[in-house]
């Protein structure tokens, strides 16, 4: 069934009671005069108390630091939980296969999907990469499709024929959509004493096999992100956030976020979206049945079609025989696996900082803050209070994102709505752990498309409401700009 038949009231509908009054810090950072302002504060904090050391409070992992570092549960989790959370990372792993096949419990891969297992996408946990030249077919970059017309309503409408997602692999006997080839145009931009190669992606659909996509195909290439913190985030008050937006820019210092606005069908509400890279939906669990949907081609609570991705009109996919059982709800991914998959995500807990050289991280910091970077990248949070899951509410968290959309400039553009989200906003990413992504990942990549290959080139890609804290970091001395990256090395 494709994603648009659901049933998604209105915007106009639904607003939720705000819990908790906004904090005081973060108005803070939105103030006009903020790098003085900052300044001042960063410097009368002692650096501990800025939580780099313990940027997910007492959920932080402090033990396992190399390539393992995004793996470990929050360290407050109980004994009982922490063996569910293994469970969950079992299903998380699991390599689902073909149906039919004589293990029911595991079987109902596609027809159509992107790879055969969550952590083929999300290696430890980690970020994915994007594909260095053409020939090279990418797992972990998946291109979502759509066409245009759904603008502003919670949910995309999928292109007609090829569905929300393009699905580069398909079981035995049934051809696979097609793959995205990418080619990339060297950039060249000099900076205040270096200059600096950037690399501007075209993605491109090829081997179609379902025929020509929609004339007016949007197409937006994302690369799985860093799985840390997120239940963390999820924790974040609906009110704080909605207190931290400023959508007309009230206080004219050129930077104007606001939560996306996207139907959520766990709290069968509109709520602000929080995770993908515009923030498209607002719950883990939302998010990663649509992960299942669309990934892999499972059936879950949320999408109970067998089939998956395939649209009316991929008639042979539909024939093909699916895994949905009987004696599991008649799903393939049945409301226990989801729930423990929901847990592991939620629990997967950010790394501590690195703490070496205080002086240089905190010259790096004041860089940071002076340079305007924390107008988006909100340093602290204070999580709700949890009835479900008590070791995650009221911890005070460092993970360095507003949670809000804003427009990147043209450079970063998908022009590709999502909901709220138009073709330049994009979700400010969260930095925590940020600087132990290439021990865990193998590789540098960032950004939604993983385009760029450092944190300085993430940086120079800024544009649009960022465009002014991009223009300092040029203008840096070179020195000072190594001081910056160092800072994000040390999250
Ligand atoms: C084919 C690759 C692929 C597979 C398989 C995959 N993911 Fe992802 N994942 C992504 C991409 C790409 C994004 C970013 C999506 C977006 O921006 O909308 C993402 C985003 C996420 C996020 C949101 C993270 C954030 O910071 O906002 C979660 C949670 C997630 N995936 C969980 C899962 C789970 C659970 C599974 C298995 C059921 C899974 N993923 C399978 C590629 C994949
Ligand atoms: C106007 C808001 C805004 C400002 C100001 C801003 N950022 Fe960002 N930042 C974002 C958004 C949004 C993204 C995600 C963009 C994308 O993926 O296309 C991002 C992404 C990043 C990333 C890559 C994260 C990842 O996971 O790939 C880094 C690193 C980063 N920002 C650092 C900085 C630094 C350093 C500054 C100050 C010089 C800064 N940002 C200023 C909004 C902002």
């Amino acid at each position: 069934m494709p994603i648009a038949a659901e049933a998604a009231p209105t915007l106009s509908g639904e607003r939720a009671p705000g819990p908790l009054p906004p904090l005081p810090m973060n108005r803070f950072f939105s103030l006009p005069m903020r790098p003085t302002l900052l300044t001042l504060l960063v410097l009368a904090i002692p650096t501990g108390v800025l939580g780099a050391d313990l940027p997910g409070g007492a959920t932080t992992n402090t033990t396992k630091l190399g390539p393992h570092a995004y793996s470990e549960p929050a360290a407050n989790l109980s004994l009982a939980d922490t063996l569910d959370f293994k469970v969950g990372r079992g299903f998380f792993e699991r390599i689902w296969v073909t149906a039919p096949s004589s293990t029911e419990a595991a079987d109902g891969l596609g027809p159509l999907y992107n790879a055969r297992a969550c952590n083929q996408c999300h290696p430890r946990n980690g970020r994915g990469h994007a594909p260095s030249d053409p020939s090279e077919n990418p797992v972990s970059l998946v291109a979502h499709l759509s066409i245009p017309g759904g603008d502003r309503s919670p949910r995309p409408i999928p292109e007609p024929v090829y569905g929300a997602q393009l699905q580069t692999f398909a079981v035995p006997g049934l051809a696979a959509e097609g793959r995205l080839a990418v080619r990339y145009e060297p950039i060249e931009l000099a900076l205040n004493g270096e200059t600096v190669e950037l690399r501007r992606p075209d993605y491109r659909i090829v081997d179609t096999a379902y025929g020509a996509p929609h004339a007016d195909l949007r197409l937006s290439p994302r690369v799985s992100p860093p799985l840390i913190g997120l239940g963390l985030l999820e924790l974040i008050p609906e009110a704080a956030l909605r207190a931290q937006a400023d959508p007309d820019d009230t206080d004219a210092d050129g930077i104007s976020g606001r939560p996306n606005e996207v139907w959520s069908t766990s709290l069968g509400r509109i709520a602000p979206g929080r995770f993908g890279w515009k923030a498209g939906h607002a719950t883990i669990d939302d998010q990663n049945q649509a992960a299942f949907r669309n990934d892999i081609g499972l059936s879950t609570p949320q999408h109970p079609a067998g089939s998956g991705d395939c649209t009316a009109s991929q008639t042979a996919c539909l024939e093909l025989p699916d895994g949905n059982s009987p004696q599991y709800e008649s799903l393939e991914v049945h409301t226990v696996i989801t729930n423990l998959v929901r847990d592991y995500v939620h629990n997967l807990a950010p790394p501590a900082g690195q703490t070496h050289d205080p002086e240089a991280i905190g010259h790096g910091k004041t860089l940071f803050h002076d340079a305007g970077c924390a107008a988006c990248h909100t340093p602290h949070w204070r999580t709700a209070p949890s009835a479900d899951r008590p070791h995650l509410g009221g911890q005070d968290i460092w993970p360095y994102t507003d949670m809000l959309l804003h427009d990147m400039g043209e450079g970063l553009a998908d022009h590709r709505p999502e909901a709220l989200a138009d073709g330049r906003e994009w979700r400010t990413a969260p930095l925590w752990g940020i600087g132990r992504s290439a021990t865990v990942s193998g590789h540098s990549g960032f950004l939604h498309d993983g385009r760029a290959r450092s944190l300085l080139e993430a940086v120079l890609w800024h544009g649009g409401e960022a465009g002014t804290a991009r223009d300092r970091v040029i203008a840096m001395p070179p020195q000072q700009r190594q001081r910056l990256i160092g800072f994000l090395e040390s999250l």
